[in-house]
């Protein structure tokens, strides 16, 4: 054992590997209030792939306007092509217009992003929660066809910060939906970070109660109430086995007021490091990369993991150095 790593001890009834399915790229930059330079994106992409990651969301194409952060998608995607197949390169999609878009750059993992409420369906989509639905319906068919795998989002979950709490049979419509359209996967959003354990188990065994199996499911918790980690290992321990996280917990949506980062990819994997759950991820290299963006963006990380790791294995310089 690596010092200033954990030492790995098994607990009962959890998964023997988990997919990290990275969002740091897209979750955490769509966010950032400077426009990070593309070059700088592609090497991020690059250095998430290199340290062991295999699933890195790049970019979305959406509408520039409303999220200039990703506006430059055609550049981006080009720049980090030569990594797939190896490295999974999925791209957000809301409508046809951004399907057309990513599709004339060989995209072949796209994910719509749908909202259990009516609030922040208006605001992130300009539509109602059905609306939205229409919209992503020929998206999904289209990719479908094109060959291409489909993952769908679903934002708010668990609490909105306009609606309050919502209701689990809402969040279960919504998901029968999705995968009725024919999506592969779903990544259940704690948007606003208010979900505890409970409710994790609560809303995956309804999911089950209403036909959808626990291996079509991902969990994408935001850290907002430090819930993220307690979250993961309720839905863990439920079963799933894909987990979203963003590189040194980088993150939040500029559509929802109060969604801060998502759970750190460093703090989950010494989590999962600890519990002896396989990653494929170099958890050292991976908070070197934190450390290397944290100094592009002119702040320190959020995450607890990459803060405690970059004190005890060195100095940013030479965590970075570590890389190569
Ligand atoms: P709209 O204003 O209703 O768009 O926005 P529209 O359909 O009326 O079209 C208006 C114009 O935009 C048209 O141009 C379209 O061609 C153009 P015109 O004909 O007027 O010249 N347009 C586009 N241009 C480029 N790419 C496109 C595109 N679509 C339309 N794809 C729209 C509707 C969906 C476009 C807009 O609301 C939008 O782009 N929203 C994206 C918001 C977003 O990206 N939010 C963050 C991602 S979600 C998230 O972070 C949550 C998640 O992490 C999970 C969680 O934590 O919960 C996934
Ligand atoms: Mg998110």
């Amino acid at each position: 054992m690596t010092p200033g790593l954990p030492m790995p001890v098994p607990a009962p009834g959890l998964p023997a590997r988990v997919r990290i399915h990275e969002v740091g790229a897209r979750d955490g930059l769509q966010n950032e209030q400077t426009v990070i330079p593309t070059e700088i994106k592609a090497e991020f992409v690059r250095r998430l792939a290199a340290a062991g990651l295999d699933t890195v969301e790049a970019t979305s194409f959406v509408h520039p306007k409303w999220v200039p952060q990703l506006a430059d998608a055609e550049r981006l995607i080009p720049a980090v092509r030569d990594l797939a197949p190896e490295v999974r390169l999925p791209v957000l999609v809301p409508n046809e217009r951004g399907l057309d878009r990513a599709l004339t750059l060989g995209a072949d993992r796209i994910a719509v992003f749908g909202s259990a409420t009516e609030s922040f369906a208006k605001a992130n989509l300009n539509r109602t929660v059905d609306e939205a639905l229409a919209m992503f319906a020929p998206v999904v068919a289209r990719a479908k066809e094109a060959g291409a795998h489909v993952r769908g989002y679903l934002s708010m979950c668990f609490g909105d910060p306009w609606e309050g709490p919502v209701p689990v049979p809402q969040v279960v419509r919504v998901c029968r939906a999705l995968l009725d359209q024919g999506c592969d996967e779903l990544s259940l959003g704690d948007t606003i970070g208010v979900a505890t354990p409970g409710h994790v188990t609560a809303l995956l065994t309804a999911l089950n109660e209403a036909g959808v199996a626990t291996d079509v499911l991902g969990v994408h918790f935001h850290d907002t109430y430090g819930q993220a980690l307690a979250n993961t290992l309720a839905a863990l321990q439920h079963g799933v086995t894909t987990v979203d996280a963003s590189a040194g917990g980088l993150g939040g949506c500029p559509y929802a007021k109060s969604a801060t980062g998502n759970l750190a990819t460093e703090d989950l994997v010494w989590m999962l490091r600890g519990l002896g759950i396989e990653t494929g991820v170099d958890l050292e290299r991976l908070t070197a990369t934190s450390v290397w963006m944290a100094e592009r963006l002119g702040r320190p990380s959020p995450s607890r993991t990459v803060r405690a790791l970059s004190a005890s294995l060195g100095s940013p310089d030479s965590l970075d150095s570590h890389k190569e």
